[in-house]
């Protein structure tokens, strides 16, 4: 199965992807967190997208359709894909029928998690992260059981992103309604849409999800 989880900057799509990575075996595709390994090693590239993304612009479809490309490759033919953050133009929509296609696989679903963009800004500012194992947590929604130890691996390093202040966060949502939302009647025309309610707690908005994916295979 292959699904995109498409959604504006905090809707949500990183947490549920890690939730169907560990319930159902599926591999995240994050061009997101690819970027930031690229940059935090000091790649070539890496180095080149660093300031687009700190200034929240997007990467050029390029790069990014190389990183999926690779990606594919490097996972069995049987494991399912979840592209989070994914395609993001309409030029990287077209790109990923060709990647798919390329692989034997095809698109079986596109999630919308439809959010608030206000609501938006206070979960993204609020976001932090495990430094040692990346983890995710927010400073309101998602504390660790102990206070400043994380829950999976016990390190108490965390570490914010740079892109996630409030003015940065203002140029990614103008960026996503400019060139991530016209993808969406796209999908719609060809009957893989599904809309859901990104602003209900994470266990609905994930239940929500298992109801579109239905059971395990
Ligand atoms: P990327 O890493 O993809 O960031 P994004 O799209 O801005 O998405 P986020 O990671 O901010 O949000 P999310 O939806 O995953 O939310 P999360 O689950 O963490 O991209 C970063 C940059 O890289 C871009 O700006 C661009 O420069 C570049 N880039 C990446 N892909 C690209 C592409 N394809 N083309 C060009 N450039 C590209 O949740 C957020 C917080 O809310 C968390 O703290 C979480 O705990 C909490 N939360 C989640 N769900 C809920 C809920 N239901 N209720 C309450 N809290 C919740
Ligand atoms: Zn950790």
């Amino acid at each position: 199965m292959n699904i995109i989880l498409l959604g504006p900057p905090g809707a949500g799509k990183g947490t549920q992807a890690a939730r169907l990575v560990n319930e159902r075996g599926m591999a995240q595709l994050s061009t997101g967190d690819m970027l930031r390994a690229a940059r935090d090693a000091g790649t070539p590239m890496g180095l080149k997208v660093s300031a687009i993304m700190k200034a929240g612009e997007l990467v050029s479809d390029e790069i990014v359709d190389g990183l999926i490309g690779d990606k594919l490759d490097s996972m069995p033919v049987a494991q399912g894909a979840i592209f989070d953050g994914y395609p993001r133009t309409a030029a990287q929509a077209v790109s990923l029928d060709d990647l798919l296609a390329a692989r034997a696989r095809k698109l079986d679903a596109v999630i919308e998690l439809a959010v608030d963009e206000d609501a938006l800004v206070d979960r993204i500012t609020g976001r932090y992260t495990c430094a040692k194992c990346g983890a995710g947590y927010h400073d309101r929604y998602k504390l660790p059981k102990v206070s400043d130890v994380c829950d999976v691996c016990g390190s108490t390093e965390f570490s914010r992103r740079p892109d996630d202040n409030a003015e940065t966060v203002r140029t990614r949502m103008a960026e996503y309604r400019a060139k991530t939302a016209p993808i969406l009647p796209i999908y719609e025309a060809r009957g893989l849409l599904r809309k859901i309610d990104g602003m209900a707690d994470i266990g609905i908005v994930s239940a929500a999800i298992e109801a579109i994916l239905g059971p395990i295979p």
